[in-house]
């Protein structure tokens, strides 16, 4: 147990990390074109936000959420997703009383008690948007070109934008008794969690990953067939602003989501061909969510997207360049005095900006010649006795192994004038 991590969780090593840093620069960036601002909550929550927030007849809050009891006897939750932390932030901190809509963005770890597989893990890492203050169609369809404005960036390809509208609480409820009433023969064939659902919340039975309950509602009546007029009308208003955008989508009226918040848009980001963990992202609108957590009655919408699946995509399509890593100098001694030397001269050329090693073990000069090949280094800086009393050291081109004698004194100017040029 010392040894090994917590079953679907991930380290992200050393040489993982840039790909990591460069698509956080894509998203920070995006998120500045768009006009979204930072927002940091904590990591773990009271856990009847989630229970309230994300849904009681949920997967998450069912069968998912990492809970516990703290010393202080408080029932806490580790964060399964960020909208619910974002709405609460955005009450507890009246947000609403500043200019709106308020759009934000986070970044960082959620946390659900998944079966693990590639692409689906307990730690896992979301970007994620929401804006709060506008119930226009535009900023459904925005949201919706801002994320494949990411992904495009990224370079991901293949990808399908699904579509439906999950109505409002009124078309809904007209909606669940056509649903129960199509159900109700073949109740009792449901799994034990779609029989709970059938009574609190028949739609979720969409989501159930039962092939008996797909099979079951194969047939259903979708809420597509059954949306007031104003919810047939903001759906209308979003497939043209998408279609006004160039962005192709599929309408799926099947698709339902895995959390309750959601009314009218909701949309799945698809990638085509990458196995069973090929949403790389999600989202819709929640415009009672806001009022349900405390807050005055305020639209909102948003999406999040995994950051691993994003990374899973993009090397399965090959996309991924790895990116050479190289660094300026390495500085190579030999006895005491050079390695003080050589210490001091590091320093010296990093005030200067420059990317420099040197060697710490203390070890042979080819072995060190070695390291500097490793680290393909532009130069390398030899400092030997013999060196250290002309005040001047050997510096190596390592492109074509030519050499030259380079005072102390001149060192910084010849290796910035070198590099430069290179
Ligand atoms: P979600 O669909 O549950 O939505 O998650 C969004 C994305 O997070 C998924 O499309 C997937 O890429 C990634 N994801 C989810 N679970 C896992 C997992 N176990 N392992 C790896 N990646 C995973 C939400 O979380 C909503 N809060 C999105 C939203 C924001 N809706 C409105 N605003």
């Amino acid at each position: 147990m010392l040894t090994t991590r917590p079953r679907g969780t991930n380290d992200i090593l050393p040489n993982e990390i840039d790909k990591w840093q460069r698509l956080e620069e894509v998203l920070r960036h995006v998120s500045r074109l768009y006009g979204y601002s930072e927002i940091r909550t904590p990591i773990f929550e009271h856990t009847e936000l989630f229970q309230r927030g994300v849904g009681e007849t949920t997967d998450i809050v069912e069968k998912e959420m990492y809970t516990f009891v703290d010393r202080g006897e408080r029932s806490l939750t580790l964060r399964p997703e960020g909208t619910a932390s974002t709405v609460r932030a955005y009450v507890e901190n009246k947000l609403f009383a500043g200019p709106q809509p308020t759009k934000l963005f986070y970044l960082g770890p959620m946390f659900r008690y998944d079966r693990p597989q590639a692409g689906r893990y307990r730690q896992f890492h979301q970007y994620g948007v929401e804006v709060f203050g506008s119930r226009d169609p535009s900023i459904d369809a925005e949201v919706i070109a801002m994320a494949m404005d990411i992904y495009t960036r990224l370079g991901l390809k293949n990808l399908s934008v699904e579509l439906n509208s999950v109505g409002c609480t009124k078309c809904r409820s007209v909606y669940r008794k056509e649903l129960q009433k199509y159900l109700e023969k073949n109740k009792h064939k449901l799994c034990s969690t779609c029989q709970a659902r059938y009574d609190r919340n028949p739609m979720r039975i969409f989501d159930c990953k039962n092939e008996n309950c797909q099979a079951l509602i194969e047939e259903a009546p979708t809420i597509a067939d059954l949306l007031c007029n104003e919810c047939r009308d903001h759906f209308n208003k979003v497939q043209e602003y998408l279609k006004a955008l160039g962005i192709p989508f599929h309408l799926n009226p099947r698709l339902v989501r895995g959390l309750d918040y959601y009314v009218q848009t909701a949309f799945e980001i698809v990638a085509q061909g990458i196995g069973a963990q090929s949403s790389i992202g999600g989202g819709g609108r929640y415009d009672g969510l806001v009022e349900q957590c405390g807050g005055p009655a305020t639209p909102g919408i948003g999406y999040a997207m995994g950051l691993e699946r994003i990374l899973l995509t993009l090397q399965k399509q090959g996309v991924m360049q790895e990116e050479t890593k190289n660094i300026d100098v390495y500085i190579a001694t030999l006895g005491e005095k050079a390695h003080l030397k050589g210490a001091v001269l590091a320093q010296q050329l990093r005030n200067k900006e420059l990317l420099v090693e040197y060697d710490y073990l203390k070890r042979s000069l080819k072995a060190q010649l070695k390291a500097a090949d490793r680290y393909q280094a532009s130069f390398t800086i030899i400092i030997g006795e013999e060196e250290l009393t002309n005040n001047q050291a050997v510096v190596r081109k390592m492109e074509d192994g030519s050499q030259a004698c380079i005072s102390f004194a001149d060192m910084e100017k010849y290796l910035i004038d070198n590099i430069r040029k290179g």
